[in-house]
């Protein structure tokens, strides 16, 4: 069979990713009880990151290790990827000494490039238009939480970036409606929203979004690459903002996530990390078993089985 990559949630089909979201819970499960589980020892993963981070870098590296394998970080400014070398001869290179790839880019395209070019299963870890594996985590938390998210309303309320179309994503593969509120010049790709036509909407304004929402979900209003646009955004998405109050429109159990890292006072007021209805912090721990869950699917034939 040809190697699987994670690029996006569509190269999983809906069953597979029930299956991960049950896996991640065990290895959560194990992982508390102090079970030690090591079926990738001496096996090795790259983690190139064009971009920053902490959860992603933090949730890998800690993941492979309890593995017993090993993770290397490779950034730009120290490896040849930096100076140039084309994406296509880097991927056929490191993917000949590891056994798996995870890889933050800006161009959706680089992660593409690379995984047509890699002998080995390669990880989207962020790219400007996808952000995947926080939706592993962000499902496996609504599970945990509330049973099932199929059938039920998510609001997504910000900018139309990577995480919202990640969201039109899963609104197709966990099979969830999904209303979409942003200012007017940043929704997401018209594409994604005219495919997922039947189970996602555009609405005017974020009250509307939320109101019977199950699940609201916000991000920055400036992503990695659009530092410069900071100040300008933060004048086109007032209005946008989540808060309690907010809040108080969606269904009595409703939950807030945010993938994080937040910024208090712009997307999310300065009190809605603290409301109970807020669960990022668990959103964020769950990185780490989602993960581990998603190494060891794509990794399933080199399981040291005991
Ligand atoms: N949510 C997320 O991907 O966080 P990092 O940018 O810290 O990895
Ligand atoms: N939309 C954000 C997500 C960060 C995890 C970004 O791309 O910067």
């Amino acid at each position: 069979m040809s190697t699987r990559h994670f690029l996006t949630l569509l190269d999983f089909t809906p069953a597979e990713l029930q299956q991960l979201l049950q896996r991640a819970i065990q290895l959560k499960a194990m992982r508390n009880a102090g079970e030690v589980y090591e079926p990738f020892k001496n096996r090795v993963m790259a983690m190139i990151f064009e971009k920053a981070s902490t959860r992603t870098r933090v949730s890998f590296e800690a993941g492979m290790a309890q593995f017993g394998g090993h993770a290397m970080f490779l950034s730009p400014r120290d490896t040849q990827l930096g100076r140039g070398e084309p994406i296509e001869d880097s991927a056929r290179v490191i993917s000949s000494m590891v056994d798996i790839v995870m890889i933050r880019t800006f161009s959706h395209s680089t992660v593409e490039t690379f995984a047509a070019h890699s002998s080995v299963p390669v990880i989207n870890a962020l790219t400007d238009d996808f952000h995947p594996c926080q939706l592993l985590a962000d499902m496996q938390t609504f599970q945990e939480l509330r049973g099932s998210i199929q059938g039920k309303t998510v609001a997504w309320v910000g900018d139309g970036n990577n995480m919202c179309h990640s969201y039109i994503n899963a609104a197709r593969q966990f099979d969830f409606r999904l209303n979409i509120a942003c200012p007017e010049g940043f929704e997401p790709r018209a594409d994604l929203v005219a495919r997922n036509a039947d189970r996602v909407s555009l609405v005017e304004s974020p009250e509307e979004a939320v109101r019977q929402a199950d699940l609201v979900v916000t991000d920055v209003w400036a992503s990695m690459g659009q530092e410069k646009e900071q100040r300008e955004r933060i004048r086109e998405f007032r209005g946008y903002q989540v808060s309690p109050a907010l809040m108080d429109l969606a269904t009595q159990d409703a939950l807030f996530m945010h993938c994080l890292p937040a910024h208090r006072g712009e997307e999310v007021s300065e009190d809605m990390l603290d409301d109970p209805r807020c669960v990022c912090f668990p959103e964020a721990e769950n990185r780490l078993h989602a993960q581990k869950a998603l190494i060891e699917f794509l990794l399933q034939d080199l399981i040291i089985r005991r």
